[in-house]
């Protein structure tokens, strides 16, 4: 529990700091150097939830049990576990420079946690994981640091290193570990002009799945619209292109870093995908590698056209998005499924941008997610995402349950919720919340953090447990549909030839999540969902530069085959497809690779 003098002394100080340089309006619980809250609420408890005390007035599904953790953090951030089942807890400490800190939660024999501060990052720690060497890794806002958090030592006596097991030492009772800097220069709070209070400075990242030494960099824009200046009519206005947004070190996007070298350092990037305002949420999925990406889109879009309206959730949605290398998703120009923001209308053709996989309710704030590949979770769970709402409006603050389809994809079902309830109840305050980040521990539940409160939570599943109240879904959101591809889809519907079944059952389920839509298709080569007269032409046809085609056909051993066996090609899709798939498309090229017309 917080101390009720201590922290809004502290937090009047930060609130303080935040107004003085940052002029631009408040959003609650939006993802920006803006917002602010006072941490001031603390939960009721009420019985046990595996052991640690169980979260009254919350309303989670049959089996869902949320126990308390921890509390007292300022700003709990991102939160990872090591081999040594601790987990490691990122403490923003507020908007201000160098309060943060990085904590060690270590699970007691009574299975209730004790937390020692490492102290071991201190600026504004956001993003935290374990890499593949086994340490702990923490963005700040302008670098990425690791360090190994059993080679802090005891304040007492300095040649007393912190064990891996065993009783915690108490609060700060640790000096903090050797640090490393892998990665520098990010851009932090400095805007592009060189002024304080650029509005994403927070860093999250992910290390990919096959190359466990790559790293996916968020790097939050510093404008809300690229906006240059104050105001709804910023006297510098909105400039296209925005210079932001498409420099060679762009913000509004995601930096891929290959941590190379015997150091393992990176010191070159590629910016694999432009056009998103802010990245908090990243995920790679288990077995496809596919990035997904939670977009924290504009604010106050009613600023120039007072009819579009920002309250309850409206507009412009929020996103998740599929990455592919080299794709741009509009921001700071267009919104939504290819809609230009007032800023930019008549300047921009949004078809130039990468339509998102699934619209959400609009200012819910995305801020952490996972793939859940547990077996503490029944089915429904499994091989979903799970993600955080931070917002405070009406969707906002829940635990979200994401169906995905076998590559990752987002949309292959209706958002649930896991936990809702976040509200302030009759009395005002009790138990509002804001969660942040979310992690699949090694036993299958799930760790959340909550900075609201300061707390980090415990999901646990045993299905005698629970408040017992049914998932509920989101309100409808617009489809994330062209009517040219409803139209195709429409026909493909009715096409009974070998190819268009192909289409169905291989190209839209296991190869539109990253050779779909948009510019910057992967591989350069384009795929469309429910193209099959398209499809068929394109791997049928001869590529430039004389490098043949895809499917010749007769040769059942077109490189299409051999890349969906994995012959002297990576695998399309990885994990490869299904005999039957795979006879079928070889019993196509066969007979004749017929284009459907
Ligand atoms: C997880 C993302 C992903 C999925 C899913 C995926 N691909 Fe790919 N594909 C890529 C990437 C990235 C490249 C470029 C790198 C390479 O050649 O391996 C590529 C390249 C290719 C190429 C070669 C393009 C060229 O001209 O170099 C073919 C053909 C291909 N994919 C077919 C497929 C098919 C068919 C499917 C579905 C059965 C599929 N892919 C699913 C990511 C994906």
């Amino acid at each position: 529990m917080k101390s009720s003098v201590l922290l809004p002394l502290g937090f009047a100080l930060t609130a303080l700091f935040v107004s003085a340089v940052v002029p631009a309006c408040s959003n609650p619980g939006e993802e920006d150097a803006t917002s602010e809250d006072t941490g001031e609420e603390a939960y009721t408890t009420e019985g046990s939830c595996d052991g640690l005390p169980k979260l009254k007035n919350l309303k989670t599904p049959p089996g869902v049990c949320v126990g308390v953790v921890a509390t007292g953090f300022t700003f709990a951030r991102s939160i990872a576990q090591l081999d040594s089942g601790d987990l490691v807890v990122a403490e923003m400490g507020g908007w201000a420079k160098d309060r943060g800190g990085v904590w060690l939660l270590r699970r007691k024999d009574d299975k209730t946690f004790a937390k020692t501060k490492l102290n071991a990052i201190i600026d504004k720690p956001s993003g935290i994981a374990v890499g593949p060497d086994g340490l702990v890794y923490v963005g700040t806002p302008d670098a990425i640091y690791r360090f190994d958090p059993y080679a802090a030592t005891l304040k007492s006596d300095p040649t007393r290193k912190l064990a891996k097991t065993g009783p915690l030492a108490g609060p700060d009772a640790y000096k903090q570990p050797p640090i490393k800097l892998v990665i520098k220069n990010l851009p932090g709070d400095i805007t592009p002009s060189g002024a304080s209070g650029a509005r994403h400075p927070l860093k999250k990242f992910v290390f990919d799945k096959r190359d466990p030494w790559t790293m996916y960099v968020n790097v939050g824009s510093a404008s809300d619209t690229c906006e240059q200046g104050a105001g709804a009519r910023p006297p510098g206005g909105y400039p296209f292109p925005c210079p932001e947004a498409e420099d060679a070190s762009a913000r509004g996007g995601i930096r891929k870093y290959k941590l190379d070298g015997p150091d393992h350092l990176g010191t070159t990037f590629t910016t694999i995908a432009k056009g998103l305002r802010n990245s908090m949420a990243l995920a790679v999925h288990p077995t496809s590698n596919l990035l997904i990406q939670g977009e924290n889109s504009r604010d106050s879009i009613n600023k120039l056209d007072a009819s579009l309206t920002d309250q309850e959730g409206d507009l412009p949605h929020e996103e998740l998005n599929v990455i592919t290398e080299g794709a741009h998703y509009g921001w700071p120009y267009c919104i939504d499924n290819g809609t230009p923001n007032p800023e930019y209308r008549g300047r921009v053709n949004c078809a130039n941008y990468k339509n998102p996989a699934l619209l959400l309710p609009g200012h819910v704030s995305p801020l952490g997610m996972t793939f859940y590949t547990g077996t503490m979770f029944p089915a429904p769970y499994r091989n979903n995402l799970i993600v955080t709402f931070h917002g405070y409006r009406e969707y906002g603050h829940r635990l979200m349950l994401v169906p995905v389809d076998a590559q990752g994809v987002p949309g292959a079902g209706e958002p649930l919720d896991i936990i809702r309830g976040w509200e302030k109840s009759a009395d005002g305050r009790d138990p509002q919340g804001a969660p942040v980040d979310v992690l699949q521990a090694n036993d299958g539940s799930l760790f959340v953090t909550e900075d609201k409160n300061g707390d980090v939570l415990r999901v646990f599943f045993d299905a005698s447990l629970g408040n017992g109240a049914p998932m509920k879904p989101l309100p409808p959101q617009r489809p994330v549909v062209s009517a040219d591809e409803r139209a195709r889809c429409d026909a493909l519907a009715r096409r009974t030839d070998a190819f268009s079944r192909i289409q169905r059952d291989l190209i839209d389920t296991s190869c539109v999540g990253c050779h779909g839509a948009g510019p910057g298709y992967a591989g350069g080569l384009a795929l469309l969902k429910c193209d099959s007269v398209g499809n068929a032409t394109r791997l049928t046809a001869a590529r430039s530069g004389g490098r043949g085609s895809y499917v010749t056909a007769g040769n059942e051993n077109s490189e299409l085959v051999l890349r969906l066996k994995g012959q002297g090609f990576p695998q399309m899709p990885a994990g490869g497809v299904s005999p039957e798939l795979l006879d079928e498309v070889q019993t196509w090229i066969r007979d004749g690779a017929q284009v459907p017309r």
